[in-house]
């Protein structure tokens, strides 16, 4: 992990939201330890980007406007100390985040790294479905992970990653989101939330994992009717647009503590609130697994992350991934 905004941009924009929006480029240049003539390149350099920044003499700097996108120095700004997302790659358009961060992985992209696009053109959800979404609209993220897990662990990102999603909505939203196990976000009885998972592994311990995560932010009611599974986004839950930057800082910075804390042995405490969380626990569900189809009561969470099933017979069972569906309302994604 990394210590506060990597980047000389991501630290001026922090700079200014922090100050209000207005700062003198004397005071950023002391505090960054850098000549006032490098603050007024930065500030050049967030203007060519889209942002709108005024000069008054004397005064100094004044934050007028962000773009509605995900620039890395708009998150960067944002994001809490030490938190997971550094380096934080964007892209205007990409085949899909998760084939992109598996490419970067292999070559080397470290612990915390964060792809991030406006659209991909081949997005991928789970179980080789698509994952669509407007230019612009949603948050498209994969984190890169290299986490000391063994392979029974793994799955527990799954859990991880959308209890952060819940955190952040709950916290600095007020949104109270739902997670069907393994990893559907779903708001208002929708599904507001996929994420994929993939990793590889050598000697029974975990390599590096893509925590790909595709959230609906802004998408409109007209658009979300149109795709093939009840859909929610925030905006037409709440009424109002969203900031996608402020809000991957903030899912990001629950990834982190949550991370920390799974690590840490935490993992009792978390499978808690993954079942207060839950949107299928006391609920007869069927589960596949592959070609494997169990029918149970979800009774509980295992501290890695594992779903406890309740089989005829009253014997319970972990099972560690599959597809969920309940047997009276299928919800399945
Ligand atoms: C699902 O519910 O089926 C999982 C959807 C995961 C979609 C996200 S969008 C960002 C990342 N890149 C991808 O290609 N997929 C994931």
């Amino acid at each position: 992990m990394s210590e506060g905004p990597a980047t000389t941009a991501g630290q001026v924009l922090r700079l200014l939201l922090r100050g209000n929006g207005e700062r003198s480029g004397q005071d950023m240049a002391q505090r960054l330890g850098i000549s006032r003539a490098a603050v007024a390149k930065v500030v050049t350099s967030l203007r060519a980007q889209g942002l709108e920044i005024e000069a008054a003499p004397r005064r100094g700097y004044r934050l007028v406007s962000e773009p509605p996108l995900l620039l890395p120095a708009m998150v960067e700004a944002r994001l809490a100390p030490g938190s997971l997302g550094l380096p934080l790659i964007h892209f205007d358009e990409i085949d899909s985040t998760n084939l992109e961060a598996r490419r970067q992985a292999e070559a080397g992209a470290p612990h915390g790294a964060c792809l991030v696009a406006e659209h991909q053109s081949a997005g991928r959800g789970r179980l080789d479905r698509r994952w669509q979404a407007p230019k612009g609209s949603a948050l498209l993220f994969s984190l890169i992970l290299r986490p000391s897990l063994g392979l029974r662990r793994v799955f527990a990102l799954n859990n991880l990653i959308s209890l952060a999603v819940c955190r952040a909505l709950q916290k600095h939203g007020g949104v109270d989101a739902a997670i069907k196990w393994p990893n559907d976000v779903y708001l208002e009885g929708k599904k507001l939330a996929g994420v994929l998972t993939e990793f590889t592994s050598r000697a029974e311990a975990v390599e590096y994992a893509v925590v790909g995560v595709g959230l609906n932010v802004n998408q409109d009611a007209q658009w979300l009717a149109g795709l093939d599974q009840p859909a929610m986004s925030l905006a037409a839950a709440t009424g109002h647009a969203w900031n996608r930057a402020t809000l991957l800082a903030q899912i990001l910075g629950e990834m982190s503590a949550l991370h920390e804390e799974f690590m840490a042995g935490g993992g009792e405490e978390l499978a808690r609130e993954y079942a207060r969380r839950s949107l299928i626990l006391g609920l007869e569900v069927t589960v596949r697994e592959g070609q494997a189809v169990r029918r149970g009561k979800a009774v509980g969470f295992a501290p890695e992350g594992a779903l406890l099933l309740e089989e005829e017979g009253g014997k319970v069972s972990p099972i560690h991934h599959g597809d969920v569906s309940l047997l009276d309302w299928e919800v399945l994604a």
